[in-house]
């Protein structure tokens, strides 16, 4: 063997000294927090009022559903492709806006191997109000309705607000896909809160250079898809965008320190301290600008809390995560020595859905202050002092709630907080905050709200539950193909008539709903009135391939069904 030349040597000291630099440059540590390992955990702690008052269950409490499932039930149903649930949004905004949304290629979401710059992930979220009339309120989604879709994943996460249970709700749309059933299912939340650890939304900080609001993301899924928008999102947004998109998490994310201010600093017997802080709120909402946090009544509200809060005070989740640039990351001298210790996720590695944890902890591990599963400290922790409660409790109301109090009470905030004062105890009893329930106490007459019945519901599903195998009734299969996508797990009761737990109860269910026959029966009924009444609906997938099909196959789809008067 020949001895190592001096030109030898010096490649390997230079090797050396690159790698040492390197560890010593990107000394960051990695990140060791395994999501597996972090979803088995159980708080440490007994659990406080608002734990208890408002649990921490994977399906929502008894008789409560997700502002996300009502939405869905008065619009009959979830629309597919994804643009028209995006059009869905912006058709309930008063004035007709796009909700506000956003590319992620390359995100640090649990789905984030599935998108890559030429299928980014979409996030979503509402922002409006909308009006009360005289016997109705509005709804109230701004901050509180949120979508993450992954086209290569066939999944959408949702985020959305339970009005009566004081929480936010944690859904996933699965097999989401042309021709596919979807499932609207509610998701393990121990798995979801590994990150959204608030049990809010949560989102990066300023600039946002994950987001299609940077040009360099914009351009780079620009290169790979075209200009041409993404489900109706636009490849580029202007930085308004992401700031807008923050603000909203950051509602929500009050959303849940206002119940634990309301809960936990007002006490199980805090009755008269929660009446301060609805009292106080309806003045700051009357006229921001004069509020006087330091006046004699504020210190009313600091005394009640005294006696209850929290030793150890009331904290506000941490929603912001800090910005992470993964183009910038692989950029320059820093960029390359990067290169040389760590790798890319490799598109489609990782997670493939939410239950798919092993996977996803096998993927290249982000640097330890980026990677959402660390545990992140409370963004403020409030003292007994502290009354942000009132502020808290004032962003529950919609303006058209304030001027709807203010046409009811003449315009007098004195009078309204005069009925306040003399609203009994109970109302104030330790029970989650409820914007509607409120509203209607202070209102002469109740008024409807679109989205607390729940008995017209299908029963919600939690995820896990595998989906039906046909293997005996084959005359389901074409219901499968055409129908099920809409009639099977629609969370609207009458339209979720293709459902039941195996497949001789979906038989049965759909040999009972005798409208089938007619519903298939194009050729008596196109071209007359009861055309819209025709299965599936001209504007959905379904409809050219059953066409395609031809009118054999939909009459051997009706016989399924028995007619009225066969026996
Ligand atoms: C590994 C961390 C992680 C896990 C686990 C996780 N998420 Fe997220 N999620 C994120 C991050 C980061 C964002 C914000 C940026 C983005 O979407 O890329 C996000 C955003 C979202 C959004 C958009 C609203 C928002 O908060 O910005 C929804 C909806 C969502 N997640 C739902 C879920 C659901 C449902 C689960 C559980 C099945 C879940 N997430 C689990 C990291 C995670
Ligand atoms: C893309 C979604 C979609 C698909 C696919 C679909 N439907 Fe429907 N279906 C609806 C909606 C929405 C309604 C409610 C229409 C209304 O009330 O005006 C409905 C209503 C019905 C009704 C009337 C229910 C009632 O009690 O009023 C029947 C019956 C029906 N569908 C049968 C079918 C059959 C059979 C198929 C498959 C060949 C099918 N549907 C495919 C969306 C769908």
């Amino acid at each position: 063997m020949r001895q190592p030349t001096r030109k030898h040597l010096t490649i390997t000291v230079i090797a050396t000294l690159i790698a040492i630099t390197a560890w010593v440059l990107l000394r960051q540590p990695a990140s060791t927090t395994s999501i597996t390992e972090l979803a088995k955990t159980a708080p440490l702690h007994a659990q406080t009022l608002s734990e208890k008052l408002i649990p921490e269950t994977d399906l929502p409490p008894p008789g409560t559903r997700s502002l996300f499932d009502h939405l869905i039930v008065q619009n009959d149903g979830l629309p597919y492709p994804f643009e028209k649930l995006i059009a869905l949004l912006q058709k309930q905004h008063p004035e007709g806006q796009t909700p506000v949304s956003l590319l992620i290629p390359h995100g640090r979401s649990l789905l984030k191997g599935q998108a890559d710059d030429a299928r980014p992930r979409i996030v979503v979220a509402a922002d409006y109000q909308t009006g009360n009339t005289p016997v109705a309120l509005g709804t109230a989604p701004q901050g509180q309705l949120f979508l993450g879709f992954v086209e290569n994943a066939k999944e959408i996460e949702v985020l959305s607000y339970n009005e009566a249970a004081g929480r936010f709700e944690f859904q996933l749309v699965q097999n989401y896909c042309e021709g596919c059933v979807p499932r609207i299912v509610y998701a393990r939340r121990a798995i979801c809160t590994t990150c959204h650890q608030g049990a809010t939304p949560i989102f990066s900080q300023r600039p946002w250079n994950e987001t299609n609001g940077q040009q360099a993301t914009a351009n780079a899924i620009a290169a790979a898809r075209g200009d041409k928008p993404y489900h109706s999102v636009p490849v580029r947004q202007p930085l308004s965008m992401p700031e807008r998109y923050d603000q909203l998490t950051d509602v929500g994310n009050f959303l849940k320190a206002t119940q634990k201010l309301w809960l936990e600093g007002c006490g199980a017997e805090g009755a008269e301290c929660r009446r301060q802080m609805l009292s106080l709120a309806l003045l700051y909402a009357d006229n921001p600008g004069g509020f006087d946090a330091k006046s004699a009544e504020a210190d009313r509200l600091r005394q009640l809390q005294a006696a209850s809060f929290p030793k150890d005070g009331v904290t506000v989740p941490e929603s912001d995560i800090h910005n992470r640039d993964p183009i910038g990351e692989k950029q320059g001298f820093k960029g390359w020595l990067s290169s040389l210790v760590t790798r890319d996720i490799r598109f489609g590695e990782g997670a493939k859905d939410n239950e798919d944890l092993g996977q996803f902890d096998k993927l290249p591990p982000l640097a330890v202050d980026v990677d959402p599963l660390t545990l992140r400290a409370p963004k403020q922790v409030l003292k007994a002092t502290d009354i942000d409660g009132v502020y808290g409790v004032a962003g529950f109301f919609t303006e058209a709630d304030i001027k709807t109090l203010g046409e009811q009470y003449g315009f007098d905030i004195r009078k309204l907080r005069a009925k306040v004062a003399a609203l009994p105890p109970e109302t104030f009893a330790a029970r989650p905050l409820s914007r509607v329930a409120m509203m209607n106490a202070l209102l002469d007459k109740p008024r409807q709200y679109c989205c607390l019945k729940t008995d017209e519901m299908s029963p919600p599903v939690a995820s896990g539950v595998p989906p039906l195998k046909i293997v005996r009734n084959l005359q389901l299969k074409p219901y499968e193909e055409h129908c099920f996508a809409c009639h099977r797990g629609n969370p609207a009761k009458r339209l979720d008539f293709m459902n039941g737990e195996n497949e001789d109860a979906v038989l049965a269910n759909l040999q009972a709903k005798k409208e089938i026959r007619d519903a298939l029966d194009w050729e008596r009924y196109e071209g007359t009135d009861k055309a819209s009444k025709l299965m599936p609906p001209r504007d959905s997938v379904q409809y050219p391939k059953l066409k395609k099909a031809g009118p054999e196959f939909r009459q051997k789809m009706r016989e399924t069904v028995p007619g009225m008067f066969d026996f």
